[in-house]
């Protein structure tokens, strides 16, 4: 078997070895820190919220090379922020408000299944309901995507198309933007992660303040 295929062989990982895989992780970090865990339990404030895909290739403190305590995570299929959906609110006002995050990162991922599965007429069950938003997404670029021959090119450029979708979203929030009217140091980014090499693209969309969104979504307060 070569390497590229030995990832992909996951039958040595049971609900067993996970517990056995917790033990060597608490000896393996005592040993680095004995008071590792204490300190730990004692709170968080990490400055940053991550909103990201839950594909189990793009796990945020891995690829950012962080640990725990450092990033605040909220994770759904193709990394989506929907401004009705009840569970990234309380996530964002959480990470706003109480953690006072400086950064909020949407990151999604090139051959995100998602994105690609929204692409086709193809039926998944109660996700097409979710995947409708990338849909919805796609007719806002139609133009341009459908100008892209290549299958996977076109998607990669809906899933930069998804994440900046997604930035907007949270700018056009009344947290974040409340979170601007009263001068916190906030900043909004758009990151796709390359599956095939590991490495971040920054799109460079990131955004400080509600100055270039359109009036009606700009709230008074
Ligand atoms: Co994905």
């Amino acid at each position: 078997m070569s390497s590229t295929e030995s990832i992909h062989d996951t039958s040595h990982i049971t609900y067993q070895s996970l517990l056995e895989g917790n033990k060597t992780f608490v000896a393996n970090t005592l040993k680095e820190d004995e008071q590792y865990f204490e300190k730990l339990a004692n709170g968080q404030k990490p400055p940053i919220l991550w909103i990201g895909c839950a594909d189990s290739r793009v796990p945020a403190n891995q690829i950012t090379n962080t640990r725990p305590g450092e990033i605040f995570v909220h994770r759904n299929i193709a990394n989506m922020v929907i401004h009705t959906d009840m569970n990234m609110l309380s996530v964002l006002d959480y990470a706003v408000n109480v953690l006072e995050v400086k950064h909020v990162i949407v990151c999604g991922h090139y051959g995100c299944g998602g994105v690609i599965a929204a692409l086709t007429s193809k039926t998944y069950g109660i996700i097409d309901n979710w995947l409708r938003h990338i849909k919805d997404i796609y007719r806002l670029h139609a133009f341009e995507l459908d100008l892209i021959s290549d299958e996977k090119d076109r998607a990669n450029r809906l899933v930069e198309y998804n994440v900046m979708e997604g930035v907007n979203n949270l700018c056009k929030t009344s947290i974040i933007q409340n979170a601007w009217e009263n001068n916190k140091t906030l900043s909004v980014h758009g990151w796709v992660y390359e599956l095939s090499t590991g490495f971040i693209t920054d799109l460079k969309v990131s955004t400080t303040s509600s100055n270039n969104m359109n009036d009606v979504f700009k709230f008074d307060f």
